[in-house]
């Protein structure tokens, strides 16, 4: 049984805004966006005078629009949609055709948000990341970048560090550092929140936290959707620019740095940033050794066949793009040094599966008896399908004899608090109109984190190999299994 959100922050009125959402029919505007605000417009947090303008190239009218959000509302608001409230919200959703190329289509735009400058003005760049520069060119060139103003840039930014640089110098040509909002919708996940509140919220694991008694971490995060739409899109991007250059190395970060001297976002930032220069470069035949990539070919998922990569709509014939990434990386810090971490992620695996599992070292030595092989204790944080934290712990086996046997201590963070959870999105449009920075990356931690992404592909190119196939629907390529056990470890529930 559910109760909805009364004792937190979220029920705060915000102050008023006006949102322009470039990219306002696209898929992530109608499956996440719009219906986040929606949530939030529900739960009571809009001002009756903020607005919605939705962007895009072609031509429709106000009520075609507000009838499309209606629809995909409706789908993807679920349980929290409600007649009565939609109308409010209606109310704030227009409409305007502006193509970016074209400077000259931005006069509709800037008619719409006259006279309303001071109000916190957010520019959300829902669209290719090729797009960003023009955009903030033409957004500038218009006059309409206030003090009050801010820009939302998705991911993936940029191809690489030279291209990501290229766009933040444009966008740093009319909006401060203050004002721009790199979004990685996993730092927005609630479960990434507890994964900081258990950290930096209790003393128990503070100790424990560091080499000597972390044997090893592992990152998973697998998926079992294929392209949906994507394969254009997914081509140009593959795996590691796509998935492991922010949400994995954002969930490295969370787990590897030091304690923030406060929740300030540069607090926070500045320890991730120390984390993403501390990583231990993947250059040259390193890349060989430390990384596997992987392509799915057609096989099975939860039953029903699927095709493989190159089968996909908009994938050219031949493509060596990635959809698998396995990769050991190393931190060079005291905290960290000599204890791998191991991080995967793919499309068309066995199970969606978001977790990080922390393996401790074993008892120095062993006076009882376990059952079959080594149980260290373990820390397993599982972000999804559920929000959970366990910790696995050997127990004496009922019975006569010492033996022992794993046993886990587990923690849903759902049913404990028996609130709906907020969506990513909800969570961070709202940060973006209070202006708080905590959850966005900031330009020195992105272009660290291409710094150590771009050698890897590089490396990849200049071996020129290819992708090592793998069938959907199982774990990957045997090459991710061998990249850990030569180490002595396993995958977590692939022993
Ligand atoms: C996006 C990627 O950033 O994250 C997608 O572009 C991926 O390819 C998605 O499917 C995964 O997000 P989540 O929240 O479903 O784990």
């Amino acid at each position: 049984m559910f109760v909805p959100l009364s004792e937190n922050d979220y029920m705060e009125t915000l102050r008023d805004f006006d949102l322009v959402l470039f990219g306002g029919t696209g898929d992530l505007a109608m499956r996440k966006l719009l219906p986040a605000m929606y949530r939030r417009h529900a739960a009571g947090q809009f001002p009756a005078t903020a607005r919605i303008l939705g962007v895009a190239r072609g031509e429709r009218s106000r009520e075609s629009y507000i009838a499309e959000v209606e629809k995909s509302c409706r789908e993807h608001a679920q349980a929290v949609f409600d007649a009565s409230q939609w109308q409010g919200f209606a109310q704030m959703l227009h409409y305007a055709a502006v193509d970016v190329s074209r400077p000259e289509s931005f006069g509709a735009l800037a008619a719409f948000l006259q006279g309303r400058e001071e109000v916190a003005r957010i520019f959300f760049l829902s669209m290719a990341p090729s797009l960003f520069a023009g955009a903030c060119d033409a957004i500038g060139a218009a006059g309409l970048a206030t003090p009050e103003s801010r820009v939302v840039l998705e991911k993936p930014l940029g191809q690489d560090r030279a291209s990501a640089e290229k766009i933040n110098q444009h966008v740093a040509a009319w909006f401060g550092e203050s004002q721009i909002f790199r979004i990685d919708h996993y730092l927005g996940k609630e479960a990434v929140q507890n994964l900081l509140a258990l950290r930096f919220g209790n003393a128990l694991f503070e100790p424990l936290w560091r080499r000597g008694r972390i044997r090893h971490v592992q990152i998973t995060v697998a998926e079992t959707l294929g392209m949906e739409g994507r394969g254009p899109f997914y081509d140009q991007t593959g795996a590691l620019r796509d998935m492991v250059q922010n949400h994995l190395l954002q969930l490295l970060c969370i787990i590897a740095m030091e304690p923030p001297t406060s929740s300030d976002p540069d607090a926070m930032r500045d320890e991730k940033l120390k984390v993403l220069r501390a990583l231990r470069p993947i250059a040259g035949a390193d890349v060989l050794a430390k990384t596997v990539r992987g392509q799915y070919k057609a096989g099975a998922v939860g039953g029903q066949p699927v095709r493989g990569y190159l089968e996909e709509e908009g994938v050219p014939p031949g493509s060596t793009t990635e959809t698998f990434v396995a990769l050991k990386a190393e931190i060079d810090t005291w905290r960290w040094a000599g204890v791998p971490f191991y991080l995967r992620t793919g499309k068309r695996l066995q199970e969606k599966l978001s977790e990080i599992v922390m393996t401790f070292e074993d008892v120095p030595h062993r006076i009882f008896q376990t059952t079959v092989g080594q149980h260290p204790n373990r820390l397993t944080i599982l972000l999804s399908p559920r929000d959970a934290i366990t910790l696995t712990v050997q127990a004496k086996s009922p019975g006569e004899t010492m033996l022992l046997k794993p046993v886990n201590l587990s923690l849903d963070l759902v049913e404990s608090f028996k609130v709906r959870q907020l969506d990513a999105y909800e969570r961070l449009l709202t940060d973006i109109i209070k202006g708080n920075l905590t959850l966005f990356m900031r330009r020195d931690e992105l272009d660290a984190a291409w710094r150590w992404i771009d050698p890897i592909r590089e490396g990849w190119q200049a071996h020129d190999r290819a992708p090592r196939q793998y069938t959907a629907g199982s774990w990957g390529p045997s090459a991710a299994t061998s990249l850990i056990s030569r180490d002595g470890f396993d995958w977590n529930g692939e022993g």
